[in-house]
C-alpha cells in the first residue's frame, strides 16, 4: 500500500478531504538554529551491558546509533559523569573517589564516546553530574559548598577526556534535576576558560518541571547570560513558559523520551522531535536514555532509542525510535536552521506537526501525524487532541522556489496487528509550480528532503535471545585495571577490577557516602549479575576485607529484587558477615528489618584474608557457607522467591571479590 498519493489541488477542491495550504519560505528571514539530536548514556549506567557484547553485534549495534546517514546517526551524546552513586540503573564509577583516588580508565562512557567518534568525528559530546563523591561537598550533600572545588572536579574530567582519550567535550552541565547555583555557573566557566576549555559550552540547569521556571531571569544579569549557552529542560511536555521563549536564549529539551520503546513510545519519540520547536522553540532533543542495555528488571526497563540488554547470546532489537531518529538525522546538520513558524514550521489543520530545517540550500520537511493514545509519553500527561486524515498543500518560495523534487521517507504505524513499516523510501515527489500536495494518513512520519539517505538498511541476522548463561563463572584475570567486570551491574560505589601481589579481583572502592541523586534511607554499596527469575541457585565466591579502608559489614544475596533508586527497599535471601567477630546473620532484605537467623562460626571472619563464601537456595531451603562451616536454614514465607545474585558492603569501605562462581540448584561442592 502506498503511503502517499499525490493528488492535484483541483481534484483535492472537489474531493473528500480539505486541504490546508502551507508556506515553505526563508523570504521573511529564517528561525532558530538547529542543535541536533541525542541520546544519553549513563543516568544511569544504562550502557552497562552494551560493552559486554560480543562482535560482529556491538560493532553493529554502534553503527546503528552513531553512523552517519544509517542508523539514529546521532548527532549528539550525552554521557554521565560518574559519581559512584546510584543514578536510575546502576551507579558509574567516579574519576575520583577520593582527591588521590584519580584514573581516566573506570566505566565505559570513554569507550562509548571514542566509538561514537569514530563513526562520526563530528557528534558532539557533552557530559553531567548526576551523584558527586562525597569529598567534593567535604562530605555533607551539599556539592556547592566550595565551589571552586566542584570545578576542579568537574574540570578534570574534562581534561581527563582531553589528555587521556583526546576527546573534546562541547556541553557540560551542572547537576542532572536538582537546584542550579549561580556562583558555581560562574566559577565552572572561569575554570573552563581558564584552563582552555573556552569552547566548552554549559548548558543548564537540566532541571524538570516547573523547577526551571526562572531559571531565564537570571539572564537580566549579563555576566550570567554569557556563561550559559542553552537553557536545558527535562520533560517539558514540548511547552516552555513564554517569558523564556522570548529572551533569544537557545532552548534545549536536554532530556526526554523516557518511555517505553514500542511503537507508542516510537510515536511519543516522533511526536515530541517536531512539537519541541513548534510548541517550545527548542532546537536540541536528547533521549533518556541511548539504549537499554541494562537488565530489564531493573527499573525504566526498555526506555531506550533500541534494546541490547542480552549480551551472552548478541541478541539486540533494533525499535522504532531509532527509525524515528533518522527521519530528521540523516537530512539535517547541527548549524542548520529551523524555517519559522508559518513560514515552514507549525501546526497542521487536522492535527499533527511539521518542521523545516535548511543550510541555505537544501531543505528538509519532517511531519508527523500521530494520535493521542499512540504518542503518549511517560511524562508529562498529554492533553487531548484530534488527528484526522488529511490533504496538505506545501507551497515553495523564496531560496526554494526553484526544488523541483524532494526525496520522500515514511513511517506508517498501524496498531491494529499490522507491522509497522519504518523509514522507508517511496518514490520521490514531484513539485509543480512551487506546489507539493500531500495526502497525509494518521499516525505517520514523513520526511522531504533535497538530501538523499538510503533508507532503511539495516544489519540481518541478529542471533535470537538466550537466557544467562549457567554454569557461569569469573576469575577477574581477563581484565584491565579498573575495568567493570562483565554482566556485573553495580548499585551502589564503585566495583573495578584490582591487580595487587599477582591477583586480579573486584573490589568496591567508594570509602565515603556520595553527594547522592536517589534518597535512600539505608545505604548500601551493591553489584548484582544474572537473571530476576533466578529461583533455586548456588553461589561461591572468594571474599576478603582490607584492614586498612575496609567495610564493616558485607553481604551476599540470592534471589535479590528492588535495584535501582529502590536499593534500600532491596530483599532477598542475604548473608551478612562481619569483620573481626564470629557473628553473622541471615535477613530477607537489605536494611536487615526482617532477620531469619543468627548465627557464629567457629573462629571470627579475619581481616586480610581470604575467605570462601557460599549460598545455596533450593526451594525453602537457604543454605550458607563460610570456609568450612556451613548451615541451612527454613526460608519464611513471604521472602522473595527468586531474584539476581547481589554482593556488597553495608556503608562503604574496600571489600574485595573473586573467584565467582553460579550454577543453577544444588552446588555439591558445598553442600552434601
Ligand atoms: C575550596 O577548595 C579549594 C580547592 O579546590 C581550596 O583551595 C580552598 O581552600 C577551598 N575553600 C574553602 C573555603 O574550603
Ligand atoms: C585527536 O583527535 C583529532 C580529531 O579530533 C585528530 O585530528 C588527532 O589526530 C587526534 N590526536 C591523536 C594524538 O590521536
Ligand atoms: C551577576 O551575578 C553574579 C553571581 O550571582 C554576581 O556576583 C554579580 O554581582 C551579578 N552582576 C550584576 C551586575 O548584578
Ligand atoms: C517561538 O514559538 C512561537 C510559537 O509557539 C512563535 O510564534 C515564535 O515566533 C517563536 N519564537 C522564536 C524566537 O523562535
Ligand atoms: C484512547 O485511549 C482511551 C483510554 O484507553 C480510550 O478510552 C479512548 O477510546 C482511546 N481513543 C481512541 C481514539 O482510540
Ligand atoms: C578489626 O581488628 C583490627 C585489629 O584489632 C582493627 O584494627 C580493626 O579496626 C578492626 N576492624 C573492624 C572492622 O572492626
Amino acid at each position: 500500500m502506498l503511503a502517499i498519493v499525490q493528488i492535484s489541488l483541483t481534484i483535492c477542491a472537489t474531493g473528500l478531504l480539505m486541504t490546508d495550504a502551507y508556506k515553505i519560505t526563508d523570504k521573511f528571514g529564517i528561525g532558530r538554529r538547529y542543535d541536533g539530536i541525542g541520546g544519553i548514556s549513563g543516568g544511569g549506567a544504562t550502557s552497562k551491558l552494551l560493552v559486554s557484547y560480543p562482535e560482529p553485534q556491538r560493532s553493529q549495534i554502534l553503527d546503528l546509533l552513531f553512523k552517519k546517514q544509517y542508523g539514529a546517526a546521532l548527532q549528539i551524546l550525552k554521557v554521565e559523569i560518574g559519581g559512584d552513586g546510584q543514578s536510575s540503573a546502576g551507579s558509574e564509577s567516579s574519576h575520583m573517589h577520593e582527591p588521590w583516588d584519580e584514573s581516566y580508565h573506570r566505566g565505559y562512557e570513554w569507550w562509548l564516546m571514542k566509538e561514537a567518534k569514530k563513526r562520526n568525528p563530528d557528534i558532539l559530546l557533552s557530559a553531567l553530574s548526576w551523584s558527586f563523591p562525597g569529598w567534593v561537598g567535604n562530605y555533607g550533600s551539599n556539592p556547592y559548598k566550595n565551589v571552586s572545588k566542584l570545578a576542579y572536579y568537574t574540570v578534570s574530567w574534562i581534561k581527563g577526556a582531553k589528555e587521556v582519550h583526546n576527546l573534546t567535550i562541547d556541553f557540560i552541565g551542572i547537576w542532572n534535576e536538582k537546584m542550579w547555583n549561580n556562583d558555581y555557573i560562574l566559577e565552572l566557566r572561569s575554570s573552563l576558560d581558564s584552563n582552555g576549555f573556552e569552547k566548552t559550552k554549559i548548558v543548564a540547569p537540566d532541571t524538570f518541571g516547573i523547577e526551571y521556571t526562572g531559571f531565564e531571569k537570571l539572564f537580566e544579569n549579563a555576566t550570567l547570560r554569557n556563561a550559559v549557552y542553552a537553557i536545558g529542560v527535562h520533560y517539558p511536555g514540548t511547552e516552555l513558559p513564554l517569558n523564556m521563549r522570548t529572551n533569544g536564549v537557545p532552548l534545549w529539551s536536554s532530556e526526554d523520551y523516557s518511555t517505553y520503546n514500542d511503537d507508542v513510545g516510537a510515536g511519543c519519540w516522533a511526536r515530541i522531535l517536531n512539537q519541541n520547536y513548534v510548541n517550545g522553540n527548542m532546537t536540541s532533543t536528547i533521549s533518556w536514555n541511548l539504549i537499554a542495555s541494562y537488565y530489564s528488571a531493573l527499573p525504566f526497563e526498555r526506555d531506550g532509542l533500541m534494546t541490547a540488554m542480552h549480551p551472552w547470546s548478541g541478541h539486540y532489537n533494533i525499535d522504532n525510535p531509532i527509525w524515528i531518529t533518522a527521519h530528521t538525522t540523516h537530512f539535517a546538520s547541527v548549524g542548520w536552521n529551523y524555517l519559522k513558524h508559518g513560514k515552514g514550521s507549525g501546526k497542521l489543520g487536522a492535527g499533527g506537526s511539521f518542521v523545516s530545517l535548511t543550510n541555505g540550500k537544501d531543505l528538509t520537511i519532517i511531519i508527523e501525524t500521530l494520535s493521542h493514545n499512540h504518542s503518549i509519553c511517560i511524562r508529562p500527561s498529554l492533553p487531548a487532541y484530534n488527528v484526522a486524515e488529511q490533504s496538505v498543500t506545501f507551497v515553495f518560495s523564496g531560496s526554494f522556489s526553484a526544488i523541483k523534487t524532494l526525496h520522500l521517507y515514511t513511517t506508517r504505524f498501524f496498531f491494529d496487528g499490522r507491522s509497522t513499516v519504518p523509514f522507508e523510501k517511496q518514490a520521490d515527489a514531484i513539485i509543480t509550480d512551487s506546489k507539493l500536495t500531500l495526502r497525509l494518513a494518521v499516525d505517520a512520519v514523513y520526511t522531504l528532503s533535497t538530501i538523499l539517505s538510503p533508507g532503511r538498511v539495516e544489519p540481518k541476522d541478529i542471533p535470537a535471545a538466550s537466557e544467562f548463561p549457567l554454569p557461569y563463572s569469573d576469575n577477574f584475570d581477563s581484565y584491565a585495571v579498573d575495568e567493570g567486570p562483565h554482566y556485573l551491574a553495580q548499585q551502589n560505589g564503585a566495583w573495578e577490577v584490582v591487580k595487587s601481589e599477582g591477583e586480579s579481583f573486584v573490589r568496591q572502592k567508594a570509602l565515603n557516602r556520595e553527594i547522592a541523586w536517589c534518597d535512600q534511607t539505608f545505604v548500601a554499596t551493591a553489584a548484582l549479575i544474572g537473571d530476576i527469575k533466578w529461583h533455586d541457585i548456588s553461589v561461591s565466591i572468594r571474599v576478603r576485607v582490607p584492614s586498612s579502608k575496609g567495610a564493616n559489614t558485607l553481604f551476599a544475596a540470592l534471589r535479590s529484587s528492588f535495584y535501582g533508586c529502590n536499593e534500600d527497599k532491596a530483599t532477598g535471601l542475604f548473608l551478612w558477615l562481619n569483620p573481626n567477630t564470629t557473628t553473622y546473620w541471615i535477613s530477607y532484605d537489605i536494611a536487615s528489618l526482617r532477620i531469619a537467623y543468627i548465627g557464629h562460626l567457629p573462629t571470627p571472619f579475619q581481616l586480610d584474608q581470604w575467605h570462601t563464601a557460599s549460598l545455596s537456595a533450593v526451594g525453602s531451603i537457604f543454605s550458607i557457607g563460610i570456609d568450612s562451616y556451613s548451615i541451612s536454614v527454613a526460608v519464611e514465607k513471604g521472602a522473595t522467591s527468586h531474584g539476581f545474585v547481589v554482593f556488597g558492603s553495608q556503608g562503604y569501605g574496600y571489600s574485595d571479590w573473586d573467584d565467582l562462581h553460579i550454577e543453577s540448584g544444588v552446588d555439591d561442592i558445598f553442600f552434601k
